[in-house]
Formats: C-alpha cells, sequence, structure tokens
C-alpha cells in the first residue's frame, strides 16, 4: 500500500488535498493521471448501467438537500457511528475498530488510551443556507446520492415517460463525516458514488435482484477483478425493510472489504418519502389496474474504491532479462488514463511525430514526449498504464511506418502509418 500511494503522489493520480497547508484529514485529489482513470470508471459505469439499456434514465442532482430527504431516510436520527474520546491524548475513534488504534502518546508507563464512554455520533455533514445560522437554514451535504432519486422518482418517470420496472441512476460526491478516515482513498469524507434503483413491481423484486447481482458482478470481471480477488458475500442480518443484501468485496492488500453493495430494499424508501412529503408515490398498473408503491433493487458501488481496486490490482513490478525491473500499472485499456503515447526517437522528429499525436488525439487521449532515453520514457508511460507507445525514428521518414510497443508484453510491432489508427482502435475497443 505505501508504495502504491507514493506511486499515486509521485506520477500525480491522488494526493492529499490541501498538502500545500499541511493537508486535510479525508479529503483527496485526483491529478491529472488519477481524474482520467477516475472519468474512465465513471463513463464505463454509465454506458453499461445507463446508456446500453433501455429501462434506465440517468439524472444529475443537487449535492446540497432538502432537509427533509434526511428525516425520511433516517439519516438525521440513525446515521451515526460509536464514537469514544481518549482523555489523555484527546484522539477520537470508532468504538467499533479499536483494535487498529495506535497507542497512547500521552500516557507515559502505559500506552493504553483512557476511553470515555461510547456515544453516537452523526455522519452527515450540515451546511447553512442564505444569510442566517438558525435551525430552520440547516441543511445536508447528501451522504449517499440515492436520496434524491427518491425524491425525484415521480418527475423522472413522468417526464421519461417510463413504466415499472425500470431504473434511476445518478453518480456523484457523497460526504460523510467519518471518524477515521484511513486506507487511502477507501474510507474518505468526501467520495463519490455511481448508483442505481430500479423500481419493480415488489412481487418481482426477487427476480430482479438476482438481475443486478449479475450484471454487477460481470462489470467488476470486465474491470479484470477474477475469482480470486472479488467475493460475494451475503448479508448475514437484514434491516426490518430489506429482503436480501449482498456485499461485493475486494482483496485490498489490508483485507477484504466492500467496494459495493446490492439490495432489496423493498417499498421503504418511496413509502417513506410518500409519508414525509404527503405525496402520493403509488403507480397505476394500467392492465391490472393495481395500485402499489413500487419495490427499488439498489445498486451502490464507490468510484474511489473501485478506482483504488483498479490501482491495487494493476500494481506489478517485474524483473527484466536484463536484470532492470520495472514498475508497471497493467490498467484495462478502457480505463487507463492515457491510451497512446507518442515518442519520436529524436527531437529532431518532432514535427512529423507531433502531426501524427495531434492525429491520434482525435480519437485518444494521447501524450507526446520527446525528452529522456526511448527506455526511461518507456518506464514513464509504463508507470502511467499507457497501453501502447508509438515510436517514430529516422526509418519511418523513408518507410511511413511506426513502431507499436505493447505495454504488458513489451513486444514490438512495425505498423504503416496508414493503418495505425485502425490497428489501435482494434486493440483499444472495449
Ligand atoms: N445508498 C446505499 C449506500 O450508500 P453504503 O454501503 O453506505 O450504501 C455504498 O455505500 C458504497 O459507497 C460502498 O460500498 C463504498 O464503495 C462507498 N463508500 C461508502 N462510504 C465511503 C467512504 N467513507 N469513503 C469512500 N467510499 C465510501
Amino acid at each position: 500500500m505505501d508504495e502504491l500511494v507514493s506511486l499515486c503522489a509521485r506520477r500525480g493520480f491522488v494526493f492529499q488535498s490541501g498538502e500545500l497547508y499541511g493537508g486535510i484529514n479525508g479529503f483527496w485529489d485526483y491529478g491529472p493521471l488519477g481524474v482520467e482513470l477516475k472519468n474512465n470508471l465513471k463513463a464505463l459505469w454509465w454506458q453499461r448501467v445507463v446508456r446500453e439499456r433501455d429501462d434506465v434514465e440517468g439524472i444529475d442532482s443537487a449535492i446540497v438537500t432538502h432537509p427533509r430527504t434526511w428525516e425520511a431516510s433516517g439519516h438525521v436520527q440513525h446515521f451515526s457511528d460509536p464514537m469514544v474520546d481518549c482523555k489523555a491524548c484527546k484522539k477520537r475513534f470508532r468504538a467499533d475498530q479499536l483494535d487498529d488504534a495506535p497507542p497512547c502518546p500521552a500516557r507515559e508507563g502505559t500506552s493504553q488510551h483512557d476511553f470515555t464512554a461510547p456515544r453516537d455520533f452523526n455522519l452527515m455533514l450540515k451546511t447553512f443556507v442564505g444569510a442566517s445560522e438558525d435551525a430552520a437554514a440547516v441543511a445536508y451535504l447528501r451522504a449517499e446520492t440515492c436520496g434524491s432519486i427518491f425524491t425525484d422518482f415521480k418527475r423522472v418517470r413522468e417526464v421519461s415517460r417510463q413504466k415499472i420496472p425500470f431504473g434511476i441512476a445518478q453518480i456523484g460526491k457523497a460526504f460523510r463525516n467519518e471518524i477515521n478516515p484511513r486506507n487511502f482513498i477507501f474510507r474518505s469524507r468526501e467520495f463519490e458514488q455511481a448508483e442505481l434503483e430500479f423500481f419493480c413491481h415488489p412481487s418481482e423484486s426477487a427476480k430482479w435482484f438476482d438481475h443486478w447481482r449479475d450484471e454487477r458482478i460481470r462489470f467488476h470481471r470486465e474491470l479484470g477483478f477474477g475469482e480470486h480477488q472479488l467475493r460475494i458475500v451475503p448479508h448475514t442480518t437484514l434491516a426490518h425493510y430489506a429482503k436480501a443484501a449482498v456485499d461485493l468485496e475486494f482483496l485490498f492488500p489490508f483485507g477484504w472489504q466492500e467496494i459495493e453493495g446490492v439490495h432489496d430494499r423493498g417499498s421503504y424508501d418511496l413509502g417513506q418519502h410518500a409519508q414525509f412529503s404527503g405525496k402520493d408515490l403509488s403507480v397505476l398498473d394500467e392492465e391490472t389496474k393495481e395500485r402499489f408503491v413500487p419495490a427499488v433493487i439498489e445498486t451502490s458501488v464507490g468510484i474511489d474504491r473501485t478506482t483504488l481496486a483498479l490501482l491495487c490490482n494493476a500494481w506489478a513490478e517485474e524483473k527484466l532479462a536484463d536484470g532492470e525491473t520495472r514498475l508497471v500499472l497493467r490498467l484495462p485499456a478502457a480505463v487507463a488514463p492515457i491510451k497512446v503515447a507518442m515518442l519520436p526517437l529524436s527531437k529532431k522528429l518532432a514535427e512529423p511525430a507531433q502531426r501524427i499525436a495531434r492525429d491520434l488525439r482525435k480519437s485518444w487521449n494521447t501524450f507526446y514526449d520527446e525528452s529522456g532515453n526511448i527506455g526511461r520514457r518507456y518506464r514513464r508511460q509504463d508507470e502511467a498504464g499507457t497501453p501502447y507507445c508509438v515510436t517514430y525514428d529516422f526509418e519511418s521518414e523513408t518507410d511511413q511506418k511506426v513502431t507499436v510497443r505493447e505495454r504488458d508484453s513489451m513486444n514490438q510491432d512495425r505498423v504503416p502509418l496508414t493503418g495505425l489508427a485502425a490497428y489501435l482502435r482494434e486493440r483499444l475497443s472495449p
């Protein structure tokens, strides 16, 4: 983990937010490579969950949400973790994670903390809207993106003219005032979720639960997470309204941890919002004339956690035949931040090489680099996870061919310039 965290900072994938001022705990900034990786992951999710289906609609709702949303969902009352304070060192810990607490630096002789009794600590981040800071101005930063999917359900169904069953999806920021943010971007206070709420007749929820669980497993397999990295863990205890729930867990260097949850939430969410808003959120089945409150299958995946899983899975340190080692990120091409690097063998060849790079940029995120020896430039692209490097050399001037080097095998092909785009398209298309 330490090496990965340092590579992420060194190459500008992800680093501490507010570094200049010593950092702010639980917040992370994505740099030039990180934002491309994360955007590619989000685009792939959107493609599979929204665009490739005619029964899912997308939205992008406000982060600051109406406070009633979170009263109805139970977050204002119940969204808390048990917390203890150490009376000696004044540090705060989650009462259910004390095994991981470092020794107390303030108690000589014994290094044991002197804990208070556990108290509930609400994780919602609050703000005030408008000029006054009284109770009436309190609003919450959403703790999950699904809140507005439920409150927007009626309008989205009407405007999209969708019939049950159908889903609403959203990707966006969520905020939780975690007591102990940790494990890099695994648990932070500001993070992104990609969530789908699929509304169906309550009698069909088991069928749709199976469908979405399988779809989501397929998605993670597409990201390259095999049987040994991804496992499916059914919940042994369920919330009183829930019918079924599984966690999809990834094997991180710090152990098996959840990256996604799939839940059959029954009619709880729409029922709660109907009650708190006083609005009718039931639907009418035109054929049977039955009126019912739809049940919901939820799939909720952490974008940052999946980004971390991708990085962990991609990381490889290899011994090469010449005794050197190389660090390579074997990222799937679909999410790799840079798809092609254009590397002229000499600065004298800059002009034609730049012309090719400009052309490639129309189709792919293309990086141009003419400085340093070619071996070092390959290594830099290996560390960034770039699947293809294209080298333009002096021979290219006469034979109009370039050398394409593949990241994982390091195999090189001599490819005619006229066929370069087709060569890359064949290999980079999903
Ligand atoms: N709407 C359901 C929901 O929010 P959750 O299990 O609390 O369920 C879903 O969160 C996903 O969001 C998790 O599987 C995880 O990937 C991500 N997530 C939750 N808390 C997080 C945090 N503090 N930092 C990063 N990701 C988090």
